[in-house]
């Protein structure tokens, strides 16, 4: 389940604009700052893949990568940014949505959740969202590192709010998976993951 090549292949402004292609893929999506161009750094091993210059909350595309010349990695805009003018807000959900409404070789979205604060209403929402139409998720927690925090709850008692708030609307909770991109926690099980829903 190793990577051992990533390819940059194309930015999209549309779900129809996306690559015409029946090789699966994993949707990497969460807040701004989250960490996700960090994680997908950490998981192909590599300073720059080439999503950490996107400026948040005015990258407006989907990017392909194409790992292993087999599966791709998505790369969303991610939501929440704060400064974000409420133009680009309003569209990321009609983009994004669209995204996930119509792309039929989408396996998972991994939906990353920051483990150093509280839960937040945001991302309870994009959770439901996809839940209720029927996206395949994973969460992935991010930051799990930042086990030292001076002030307010630990990451693994965030996780667990997060958790429960969470359950009464799943018959069955989606899988979820404990990262850190400074320490490497959960690299291997999320790619094994990935692997094992690929082949599913
Ligand atoms: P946008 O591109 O703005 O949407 O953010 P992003 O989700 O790509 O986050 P990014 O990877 O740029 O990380 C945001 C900040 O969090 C950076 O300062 C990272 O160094 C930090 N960060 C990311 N992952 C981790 C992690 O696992 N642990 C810790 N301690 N910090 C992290
Ligand atoms: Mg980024």
């Amino acid at each position: 389940s190793q990577i051992k090549e990533v390819e940059f292949v194309k930015s999209s402004g549309r779900a129809k604009d996306c690559p015409k292609d029946d090789r699966p893929e994993f949707a990497i999506l969460g807040r701004s700052n989250v960490g996700k161009s960090s994680l997908i750094n950490a998981l192909v091993r590599k300073k720059e893949v080439a999503l950490t210059s996107k400026k948040p909350g005015k990258t407006q595309l989907i990017n392909h990568f194409l790992v292993n010349k087999s599966w791709y990695i998505v790369d969303l805009p991610g939501y929440g940014f704060a400064r974000a003018p409420d133009a680009a807000r309003t569209d990321w959900s009609s983009f994004t949505k669209g995204y996930f409404l119509n792309r039929e070789t989408l396996v998972a979205a991994l939906l990353l959740i920051d483990a150093s604060v509280p839960p937040q209403r945001i991302d309870l929402d994009c959770a439901n969202w996809l839940g209720r139409n029927n996206i395949p998720m994973t969460f992935v927690f991010t930051k799990c590192d930042k086990m030292k925090a001076s002030k307010g709850k630990r990451p693994d008692e965030n996780i667990r709010d997060f958790q429960e708030l969470i359950r009464e609307n799943y018959r069955q909770h989606p899988p979820w998976i404990m990262t850190s991109s400074v320490t490497g926690l959960g690299r291997d099980e999320l790619l094994l993951h990935m692997s094992q829903l690929r082949n599913y």
